[in-house]
């Protein structure tokens, strides 16, 4: 019965018991970028499928109960790549002058204080808070990209932005 197996690690990790190290933990479905997602700007597509493929590095590493500095690493490069898409994106808004550009931001600031709070639940070592972790931040960036992001296509393709 693999589903019962299945059903008792989650138990196990919710417990928030320490898995010993080489045992595998249960992994957060990975995901892909899809055309649905283009925004129709082709650095942006590519910044977001570099997104994607970072947090799926992450989810990876947790599943592989990989050591804190992998870790460590791994949420370094996210944090340091997500600043740099937010930047590119907000001077392309400001570029298109978009009307929404604030409000834009602002989801990213949100965004970026997650990351850093995040940051410090990890430090504390709980795999259930990792977990969750990346469940966030998949369901964040497919949200905020479906949504506010494509948003923004008319705006920079009427100034030329592509
Ligand atoms: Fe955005
Ligand atoms: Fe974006």
């Amino acid at each position: 019965m693999p589903y019962m197996v299945q059903k008792q690690v989650m138990t196990h990790q919710l417990q928030g018991e320490i898995i010993p190290p080489g045992e595998k933990r249960v992994m957060v479905p990975t995901i892909s970028w899809t055309p649905e997602m283009s925004v129709d700007v082709a650095l942006i597509d590519e910044q977001h499928k570099k997104l994607i493929e970072i947090i799926n590095t992450l989810n990876s590493a947790i599943e592989e109960n990989a050591a804190t500095p992998v870790l460590d690493q791994v949420f370094d490069e996210l944090t340091e790549y997500t600043r740099k898409h937010f930047s590119t994106e907000e001077e392309l808004l400001v570029r298109a002058e978009y009307p929404q550009t604030v409000v834009h931001k602002e989801e990213h600031d949100g965004f970026i204080y997650q990351l850093i709070a995040f940051r410090n639940d990890f430090e504390n070592g709980s795999e259930v808070v990792s977990t969750k972790i990346v469940e966030f931040l998949y369901g964040w960036l497919v949200k905020h990209i479906l949504g506010s992001d494509k948003a923004y296509c008319a705006s920079l393709h009427e100034k030329g932005i592509r």
